[in-house]
């Protein structure tokens, strides 16, 4: 079976191949650390073996719920933050048709995100969105307690149970949420809306292949199983047992290390199919969360290539020397259209007519790696046969485990993210939320003197 593949070659010019082998046992010694749970964030491990242990009632389930949703909504919106949006949000764009969102007749729900934000506009031209639709729900958050998912449901409940009623409301909602703790599982409890559990072992970031991810893409008409099986295709190809040297996400890691230490500190991901601009929302996420800790780890950013070479090209070409690009690849698009020859040729283009537009695509890329190693940007490459559900698996899981070894060689716990309460707590200080009335003090003598 066809793999997604990584390759370093076009970094050689800056970290030797030597330097990048002599990781090894210490790569080696991260993997027994993942898959012994002797390491930091040990408690956090249950994605590891998500793709290989999912059964088939529990994809039953998931497919059995969106089916029923799918024929009572034109609209279900997702709401979630963070891991919770994300992973949802990167597969469903990156298979879907780019104009789905347009055309009524896919026979699909369109899939809407809330609670990624807390902008009133947002909300507000959403529910505006949303009045005289048949729309549904799903409510995701690990926590139960984070505020921006929680005040876009409160809006939205409301808004579906005025126009539906509550009990017919209550079959259009459907709750992700922890097993026993939180609001939203009290809430979900009180109400009775179908839930689904997000394991304890699982942190927000690398739950795609739970109902976090899975549900709303099977909303989206995309086939799950294929997903899972793509990305348990690649938890074999990364599991302890494989050699160093043709294990992908150790080899990915090792290198993404190396350039660190060699002054490295920003890896760009790059695209050039738009419908990966989410892949690179859910990438920044997962790595930028996992590893930018106690002062350290790699910068993650990304670009949507071509587009973006007419703006940040430039400062990638010319600007600080202290980047890297890893660039996913797509193999064979999944349409073909050819360049139709023009009789005038007033644009100059006919040496191309007959090609298909992925040959140009292609050797835009191909020139933009080129261009940037020769500009001092070592490149990496992912490439995926094609980008289907099965291969997006693969690309999933490769990256999970990459940052799990990649957040062991740097050294920090790559599950936790204590780097984000600063800014909630002083947020519920400042709107002097109960417990929180000391604190409401000392910020506004901050603010005022
Ligand atoms: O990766 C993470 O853990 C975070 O991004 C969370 O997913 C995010 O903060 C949302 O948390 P919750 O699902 O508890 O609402």
């Amino acid at each position: 079976m066809k793999q997604l593949t990584f390759n370093f070659d076009k970094s050689l010019d800056f970290i030797g191949r030597k330097q990048v082998f002599a990781q090894e046992q210490q790569v080696k010694a991260c993997i027994a650390a993942l898959h012994n749970g002797t390491g930091k964030g040990n408690d956090f491990l249950g994605w590891l073996h998500l793709p290989a242990s999912i059964t088939v009632s529990e994809l039953d389930d998931i497919e059995a719920t969106a089916q029923k949703l799918r024929q009572s909504c034109e609209v279900v919106v997702v709401v979630g933050i963070g891991g919770s949006y994300l992973g949802a949000k990167a597969v469903i764009e990156a298979l879907s048709g780019s104009f789905d969102h347009f055309n009524a007749r896919s026979g699909n729900p369109l899939i809407v995100f809330a609670g990624h934000n807390i902008s009133e506009d947002y909300l507000y031209e959403l529910s505006e969105f949303l009045k005289n639709k048949q729309f549904g729900i799903v409510n995701i958050s690990k926590s139960g307690t984070t505020t921006e998912p929680a005040l876009a449901f409160r809006i939205l409940r409301k808004q579906l149970e005025n126009a539906v009623g509550k009990s017919v409301a209550k079959d259009r909602i459907v709750a992700i949420t922890d097993k026993a703790r939180g609001a939203l599982r009290t809430l979900a409890t009180n109400e009775g809306y179908k839930t689904f559990v997000i394991p304890d072992d699982v942190g927000g970031r690398f739950s795609v292949l739970t109902p976090v991810g899975l549900l709303p893409v099977a909303l989206a008409g995309l086939n799950i199983r294929q997903l899972v099986a793509g990305a348990a295709a690649m938890e074999q190809a990364t599991d302890a047992t494989v050699p160093f040297a043709e294990n992908p996400a150790a080899l990915y890691a090792a290198v993404r290390n190396e350039l660190y230490k060699n002054g490295k500190k920003i890896e760009i991901l790059a695209n050039f199919h738009p419908k990966l601009h989410y892949v690179s929302e859910w990438w920044k996420q997962l790595y930028g969360e996992s590893e930018g800790k106690e002062h350290k780890g790699i910068f993650t950013a990304s670009v949507d290539f071509t587009t973006d070479l007419h703006s940040m090209g430039q400062w990638i070409q010319d600007g600080e020397r202290s980047i890297f690009e890893t660039v996913i690849s797509v193999k064979r698009p999944q349409r073909e259209l050819d360049i139709p020859e023009d009789l005038e040729d007033l644009d100059g283009l006919n040496f191309l007519a007959g090609k298909r537009v992925d040959d140009v695509n292609k050797m835009a890329e191909l020139g933009t790696q080129l261009a940037h190693v020769d500009g001092g940007v070592p490149n990496l490459k992912i490439e995926l046969p094609e980008l289907n559900d099965y291969f997006l698996g693969q690309l999933l899981y490769f990256f999970e485990k990459a940052c799990g070894i990649s957040g062991y060689l740097l050294g920090v716990n790559p599950f936790d993210q204590p780097g984000v309460e600063a800014y909630k707590r002083n947020m519920f200080a400042l709107l002097n939320k109960p417990g929180y009335e000391a604190a409401h003090e000392a910020i506004l003598n901050r603010i005022n003197n």
